[in-house]
C-alpha cells in the first residue's frame, strides 16, 4: 500500500509513518512544509504527485484554546485543509482516512457516545474539525479519536511525567473520556486503510477515566504517588481555560465493535507500554 500521511511531524502523524513502514507500506511522509493543508495548491501537488492508495490527513491545528482566537485559522486548516485533501484524493481514485475529535461533542450525554449521536461542538476547535469531517466523501472515513498520548510530542503523560517532583498537583475530576494511544491508534487506523472501510468510526483505548483519574494512573504506574494529585471542578480552573471542554467524551467504539473489528487495548496497558518507553518505568 502506498499511504500518504498529513501531519507527519505530529504525535499521530509520527506513529503512523511509524506502523505503515514497519508494515512494509511505502510511506509519503508530509510534515507542514510539504503539504500545507491551509493551501490548495500545495494540497493537490502531494497527493497528484505520488497517487497514493490511501491518504490519512492527520494534520490539524490542535491549539484547542488558541482556536477560540483565530476561528478562521481554525477553519482553514481543520475544515477547507480536508476539502482540498478529498478533492486531490478523488482525482487520483484514493481513500481518505480523516482524523477528527471527541470534541465534536457537547458532552451532555450520560452515557458514551456512538457514532450516529448529533454533534453539537462547543469550541471553535470543535466546530472546525466537525466542518472537516463534513468534507469528505461517504466513501472515505472519518476516525474520531480523544485524549491523545504517544512518545513524540507534548500530551498528558509527558505533561505529569514533568509535574512529577511537585508535592501537590491538581486536575479536574469533572471531565471524562478515553485516553487514546498513538501506536494502538495507529495501527487501527491502518487497518482500516488496508480495507477501505467507509464511514465514521470512534478510536479509542478501552476504558474512561477523568483528568484527575488518569493523572493517578500515571503517577503510579511511574511509581509515584498517586494521592498527590487533588481532583479539583473545571470551574476552579484559575485561569479558566478559553475553550470550552465536554464534561463526558467517552466514545463507544460501537461501529468497530458491532462489526467484529478489533478493539483498542486498555488504556492502563498501553500507558504501561508508553512509560517503558519513554524510560519512566523498567
Ligand atoms: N491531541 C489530542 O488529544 C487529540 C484528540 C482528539 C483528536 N485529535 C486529532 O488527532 C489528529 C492528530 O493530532 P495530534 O495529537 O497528533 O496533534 P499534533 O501533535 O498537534 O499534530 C498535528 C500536526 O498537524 C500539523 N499541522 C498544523 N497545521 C498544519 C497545516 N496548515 N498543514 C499541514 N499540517 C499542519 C502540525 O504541524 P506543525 O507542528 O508543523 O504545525 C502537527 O505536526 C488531529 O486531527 C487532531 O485533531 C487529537
Amino acid at each position: 500500500m502506498r499511504i500518504l500521511v498529513t501531519g507527519a511531524g505530529g504525535q499521530l502523524g509520527h506513529d503512523l509513518v511509524r506502523t505503515c513502514t514497519a508494515a512494509g507500506d511505502e510511506v509519503i511522509a508530509c510534515d507542514s512544509r510539504r503539504l500545507d493543508l491551509s493551501d490548495r495548491d500545495s494540497v493537490a501537488q502531494a497527493i497528484t504527485g505520488t497517487a497514493p492508495d490511501v491518504v490519512v490527513n492527520a494534520g490539524a491545528w490542535t491549539a484547542v484554546d488558541d482556536c477560540e482566537f483565530d476561528p478562521d485559522r481554525a477553519w482553514r486548516v481543520n475544515a477547507l485543509g480536508p476539502r482540498w485533501v478529498a478533492d486531490a484524493a478523488r482525482r487520483v481514485g484514493a481513500h481518505v482516512v480523516q482524523v477528527s475529535t471527541d470534541y465534536v461533542f457537547d458532552g451532555a450525554k450520560a452515557e458514551p457516545y456512538v457514532e450516529w449521536d448529533d454533534p453539537n461542538p462547543q469550541s471553535a476547535y470543535g466546530r472546525s474539525k466537525l466542518g472537516g469531517e463534513r468534507e469528505v466523501d461517504p466513501s472515505h472515513a472519518v476516525v474520531r479519536t480523544a485524549w491523545v498520548c504517544g512518545a513524540h510530542g507534548r500530551n498528558m503523560v509527558k505533561t505529569v511525567l514533568g509535574l512529577a517532583d511537585r508535592p501537590e498537583l491538581a486536575f479536574v475530576d469533572d471531565q471524562r473520556g478515553c485516553p487514546t494511544f498513538t501506536a494502538d491508534l495507529a495501527a487501527a487506523i491502518r487497518r482500516l486503510a488496508v480495507a477501505r472501510l467507509p464511514g465514521t468510526f470512534h478510536v479509542t483505548n478501552q476504558g474512561a477515566t477523568t483528568w484527575y483519574g488518569f493523572v493517578r494512573d500515571i503517577l503510579e504506574l511511574a511509581g509515584h504517588d498517586p494521592d498527590k494529585v487533588r481532583p479539583i471542578a473545571t470551574a476552579d480552573l484559575d485561569p479558566p481555560r478559553p475553550a470550552p471542554r465536554p464534561a463526558n467524551s467517552v466514545l463507544d467504539n460501537a461501529a468497530l465493535r458491532l462489526s467484529g473489528l478489533e478493539l483498542l487495548p486498555h488504556y492502563r496497558e498501553s500507558l504501561e507500554r508508553l512509560l517503558v518507553e519513554l524510560g519512566a518505568r523498567s
